[in-house]
């Protein structure tokens, strides 16, 4: 029998081959490594981690699938407490392109490197569990500890990096870097810059960048049209290098933990921050309210891993529909670590300048300042009266 296993070269998933084999009685292992924008660097160490381990490993390109999710993950200004979402929204792709190489396979079994106390478990097995597969779960079902891992790897040679970097549990995609695990655990422990890969301490420099939107999706930088493969990665490089888009959180994971997080996601920040100042001139005041609350639905089934949800696609329908004038511009200037929006432009700008101008004397079509007095007479009225009523009874 052949089971399919989540691969990544790290000490979880390598740890995992000769357990699959040991413990689980399959006879062979075979290795799947997705591309959802990991650095070149990570496909070495799986590469040549699954070399040594002879072990038959696949590599499934799903950078543009990806990328797309990320894409309707902006178009829902999607964060969840303070993190855009990078190894939530890439969970369900990996997932199902591990799914599809251990079905082409003929794999009986299909296994992840995940801890019984995490988020990623859940979003893995929420895409398996619709198969016939078994799934299994070496690291959460023998109760591993990374300290375990890390001694059963030494004995029995595994090829494994040691050093700073496999203390650390980290999550690379397009859309973010998360680190996490040994002395991050300490939430008072104040991490230095060597947790930090993709960001660089902000300098005095600043830049600006122009981003524009169609649809609520971002299209080209600074005048040039890219795919959103490109544009992200463009984006990581160079808001990355003013220090944009660093996260530190105690984060609620669905099971209830509390984890102490570190993330980069300078792409993210930059598009989020555009695409929320496009929306800010273009969508009415209750559009803007009332998509706030479709928003957050929206980020909290993307930590969930659940973005293929009946409910999604129910929200995807009234953001779609609002999207449609999220068409323009906006100049971002990265300054201090930040990404600040510094201007914005729309033919569908719910705004005009004569009519909020304290240099005109008329609002708009016919209507002059003196209209509003007697909405001014009337507005706290309720309120006032309340009051009013209120002391005299309690007076009484
Ligand atoms: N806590 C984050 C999430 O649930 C990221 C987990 C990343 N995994 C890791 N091994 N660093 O989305
Ligand atoms: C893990 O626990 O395996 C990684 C972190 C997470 O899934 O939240």
């Amino acid at each position: 029998d052949t089971v399919a296993l989540a691969f990544s070269g790290g000490l979880d998933t390598t740890v995992c081959v000769p357990l699959l084999q040991e413990e689980y009685g399959y006879d062979e292992v075979i290795g799947v490594t997705v591309d959802v924008g990991q650095p070149e660097a990570e496909f070495a160490e799986a590469r040549e981690t699954a070399e040594a381990l002879d072990l038959e490993h696949h590599v499934v390109d799903a950078q543009d699938e990806f990328a797309a999710l990320c894409m309707r993950a902006v178009k829902a200004n999607a964060t969840y407490q303070g993190y855009p979402l990078g190894t939530a929204l890439a969970r369900p792709v990996i997932a199902s392109a591990i799914l599809q190489v251990a079905e082409d396979a003929g794999c009986t079994g299909i296994a992840h490197g995940c801890t019984g106390k995490g988020n990623d478990q859940l979003r893995f097995e929420a895409v398996w569990r619709d198969s016939d597969l078994e799934v299994i779960a070496p690291v959460r079902e023998l109760g591993l500890t990374r300290e375990w891992e890390q001694e059963y790897a030494a004995e029995r040679d595994l090829p494994v990096e040691g050093g700073d970097g496999g203390a650390y549990s980290i999550d690379t995609n397009l859309w973010s870097r998360s680190v996490e695990g040994s002395e991050l655990e300490e939430p008072g422990y104040v991490p230095g810059e060597e947790i930090y890969e993709w960001t660089t301490a902000p300098s005095g420099e600043t830049r600006e960048l122009e981003l524009t939107f169609e649809a609520g999706e971002p299209v080209a930088l600074d005048g040039e049209e890219l795919d959103a493969v490109t544009l992200i990665e463009r984006l990581n490089d160079v808001a990355g290098a003013h220090g944009v888009g660093r996260t530190d959180v105690m984060e609620d994971r669905m099971l209830g933990l509390k984890v102490r997080e570190n993330y980069e996601h300078p792409a993210a920040t930059v598009l989020l921050n555009a695409h929320e100042a496009l929306e800010s001139l273009v969508l009415t005041t209750e559009e803007r309210q009332y998509k706030n609350g479709i928003d957050q639905e929206w980020a909290e089934k993307g930590y969930q891993g659940l973005v293929d949800a009946p409910l999604v696609r129910a929200l995807e329908g009234f953001i779609d529909e609002t999207q449609a004038r999220v068409t323009g511009t906006v100049t971002v200037r990265l300054e201090g670590g930040q990404a600040r929006p510094v201007g914005r432009t729309s033919p569908y700008a719910v705004y005009s300048a004569e009519a909020a101008s304290f240099n005109t004397e008329d609002v708009t079509g016919g209507i002059e300042q003196a209209d509003a007095t007697g909405v001014a007479k009337y507005h706290g009225f309720q309120e006032r009266l309340s009051n009013r009523v209120t002391e005299a009874t309690d007076a009484s």
